[in-house]
């Protein structure tokens, strides 16, 4: 309330000022363009200026592409793109212009023209960098390309947590652990907007699964909703602030989740503390009154939805009073706050910017490095030298380019698809390949070796050429893509190509470009694998990179890859053998027990555990002391070394488990911290573990509730490379669901975090 006083009578002494200076004339008789004021400050006399068919414009969205034979995108969207929502040009409030999504400026793939811009890895790859710096160059860069093409908003920040291999989304997404996602996420929204425009945190929530995606019905007990996938949004917005978030398609708990008042006030409002606006999924507003009433401010995408629910109905609601005026206000409020706080208004987007793609090329290019993980690496086989006179590279169009994930995220590359032709040519394709070719890369990396390519379709011509090489180098893909989930078992044979090549010659090495975790039967018959996920636009130069040492691994898993289907929480995947248009509901037996935590909790034995994740260098691990932390939580200590002879960086994990057990699983990833390290070098860290990490989500009382005792830390290198251990004694404590940190590392600093309330 004080600190409030002193802002008011700071912004009525700047007001008087401004008008005796005649250039700043126009914001004093224009207050909410000034940008000395508080963004609540300029939105509220915005909003005393307008008029109620200008108020309603705002929550109104369209599609910015044709689409079917009756819709055409309105003019002054930007044709390709998402959606577009008028400004109120009389009061300089710019209309929002919105494009998809996380791995750079997306074109709707009903356009014919496409935008060619620079696409990072996938949300996944840049996750198993587990580095929230590399989150947000990435993010910062993107953002850079959105601004320079006329938008300023961007449907970037997708943490709905994998909770099913086969979601077709995963690729979009971080992984399956709340701090992890959570924290990569943010990192990526907070980078997308230092470029004064607004990222979008989505789907929220539960929608993790892609079948049947706008009628299915995930069901999961509120209390583990809020300790995992709610937890992951938390910390995303915590650290990201986002502007808006985008509620998913589905039902949660049999409710819309665009119209789920506990969902979207509740938990988001009253909890979370969030301050921005909610927006709906492209088609996923369900009604008029109850929406917004639950707590939704925007409808997007027209014409996905059945009605205009935010239209002409929202205009009868108001007019008729169901709809109180303060509740229309509020949305509008919302809004505008998050234009101004942003810097939509003080900073207009403008197309045709110019683009570095030189230098953003590096960019994705580095984060495809750090993300790639290496698998699996017998007898050292990598790095390849100039010992292998003769490297064959089997399948995957590695003579042309890498593989990107499909749906509305599908961003062009310069230069085109480089295997253009495949199915599915329409949505939810097409099929999308970026020129950046592996062979090409290889043969410069490696110019005193002869270095050729076969197509792999005939595994026994395969084998052939595999068995005249030193070393066989076998590409394999698995293409997934919004709106279809798929299969764990890699597509198209490869899994007996890979078997036929590496019966031939035992040094075959398997590069993966796939979405997330798939099977690999042939795992103990391959000497090497680099899981490289989708790489981006530079992701060919990238793998070289990696498999030559020009680069040192240091990607670690952020999902756990399993033996079999029949270790996951649900064997057969909701949904199949349904007829089209069956809603069904999602069980989540698993609750909060995610990923490794089922799997620890039910004692199975993965394929490759959650944060595995191999190096050409080795570190140690020492030191490592636990103490109590200011607020609740602990703080843990240790010192990393490189034992190694190479550069290379070490993602270090800190889990936490109570002696006396209580948790939905055996241990939590508490704390992560990356360090890169010369040979011989060594680093001592210190990292915070959040108190809600270490307590159970109380939704009787609505608390986090932390049970007094022993509490045990494990310094370790995956969820299954435990290391060093160090013991805490905890008091018992309750801290309220609304309860947030302090100071939150990633957050603007400055007028943003005090805006917050916090
Ligand atoms: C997707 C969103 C996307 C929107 C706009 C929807 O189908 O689920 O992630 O932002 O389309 O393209």
């Amino acid at each position: 309330m004080f600190s409030k006083n002193r802002r008011t009578i700071a912004t009525v002494a700047l007001l008087l000022a401004a008008a005796s200076a005649p250039a700043l004339a126009q914001t004093a008789s224009q207050p909410w363009l000034n940008p000395a004021l508080t963004a609540d400050e300029r939105a509220s006399f915005a909003l005393a200026q307008m008029t109620n068919e200008e108020k309603l414009s705002l929550l109104f969205g369209y599609f910015a592409t044709d689409f079917g034979a009756d819709y055409k995108a309105p003019k002054a969207g930007r044709y390709g793109s998402a959606g577009y929502i008028p400004g109120i040009p009389r009061l300089g409030i710019p209309p929002q212009w919105e494009t998809d999504a996380g791995i750079g400026v997306a074109t709707q793939g009903g356009a014919a023209q496409k935008r060619e811009r620079t696409a990072l890895p996938s949300g996944m790859a840049t996750t198993a960098s587990w580095n929230p710096d590399t989150a947000f160059a990435g993010g910062r860069m993107i953002g850079s390309e959105a601004r320079s093409s006329g938008f300023n908003v961007m449907l970037a920040g997708g943490v709905n947590l994998t909770r099913d291999p086969r979601n077709g989304r995963n690729f979009e997404y971080g992984g399956e652990d709340p701090l992890l996602a959570g924290t990569m996420v943010g990192a990526q929204i907070a980078g997308i907007q230092s470029n004064n425009i607004i990222s979008t945190i989505k789907h929220y929530a539960l929608n993790d699964l892609e079948t049947e995606r706008s009628i299915h019905d995930a069901r999961i007990n509120r209390g583990a909703a809020r300790m995992s996938d709610l937890l992951a949004f938390q910390f995303g917005v915590e650290r990201g602030n986002p502007g808006s978030v985008m509620c998913s398609y589905n039902k949660l708990n049999g409710d819309w989740a665009c119209e789920n008042k506990w969902l979207l006030t509740d938990v988001l409002r009253n909890d979370f503390g969030f301050r921005g606006y909610v927006m709906t999924d492209w088609g996923a507003t369900h009604s008029t009154v109850k929406a917004a009433m639950a707590g939704l401010d925007q409808a997007s995408g027209w014409p996905f939805d059945k009605e205009p629910y935010f239209r002409e109905p929202l205009a009868k609601a108001v007019a008729s009073g169901q709809l109180p005026e303060a509740r229309l206000n509020e949305m509008v409020t919302r809004i505008l706050r998050s234009m101004f706080s942003l810097g939509l208004v003080d900073h207009p987007v403008n197309e045709g910017g110019a683009i570095d793609l030189a230098a953003h090329a590096e960019v994705t290019r580095k984060d495809a490095e750090e993300g790639a993980v290496l698998l699996q690496n017998r007898g050292n086989i990598l790095p390849l030298t100039s010992r292998a006179k003769r490297i064959v590279l089997i399948g995957g169009h590695a003579d042309k380019g890498v593989l990107s994930g499909g749906g509305s995220s599908q961003t062009y590359a310069v230069g085109g698809n480089a295997v253009p032709g495949l199915d599915p040519k329409g949505w939810p394709g097409p099929v999308v390949y970026y020129p950046s070719s592996p062979l090409k890369a290889i043969q410069r990396l490696a110019p005193g070796a002869t270095v050729t390519y076969i197509d792999g379709r005939d595994p026994a011509a395969a084998a052939r050429a595999a068995a005249r090489a030193d070393v066989a180098l076998v590409f394999a893909n698995q293409w997934a893509t919004e709106s279809i989930d798929v299969s764990v078992v890699l597509p198209d044979n490869q899994d007996a190509l890979i078997d036929a090549v590496a019966a031939a010659n035992r040094n075959t090495i398997v590069v993966l470009q796939t979405g997330g975790p798939v099977l690999m039967p042939w795992k103990q018959r391959v000497a090497g694998i680099l899981e490289a996920w989708y790489p981006g636009t530079a992701g060919g130069q990238a793998i070289a990179n990696l498999l030559f040492g020009r680069v040192n691994p240091s990607g670690h898993l952020p999902v756990t890859f399993p033996i079999s289907e029949a270790q996951l929480p649900r064997p057969v995947r909701p949904g199949t053998g349904l007829p089209a248009g069956q809603t069904f509901t999602i069980e989540h037996p698993e609750g909060a027990a995610v990923g490794y935590k089922w799997f620890d909790a039910r004692g199975l034995q993965p394929l490759f555990p959650f944060g595995h994740g191999l190096s050409y260098t080795s570190f140690a691990m020492s030191g490592l002391t636990a103490a109590p932390g200011a607020d609740g939580g602990a703080t843990v200590s240790f010192t990393v070394r490189n034992t190694g002879k190479r550069r290379g960086a070490e993602v270090v994990q800190v889990y936490a488990a109570p002696a006396n057990g209580g948790w939905e699983a055996p241990k939590r990833l508490a704390a992560f911290g990356k360090v890169d390290l010369a040979p011989g070098a060594s680093k001592r860290l210190t990292l915070n573990v959040d108190p809600r990490l270490l307590a159970m989500f109380n939704e009787g009382t609505n608390s986090w509730d932390i049970a007094g005792g022993t509490y045990r830390f494990m310094l370790a290198r995956s969820a299954r490379d435990i290391g060093s251990t160090a013991t805490l004694q905890l008091a018992p404590k309750s801290l309220p669901g609304s309860w947030r940190p302090v100071g939150v590392p990633g957050q603007p600093a400055g007028g943003t975090l005090g805006e917050r309330g916090r």
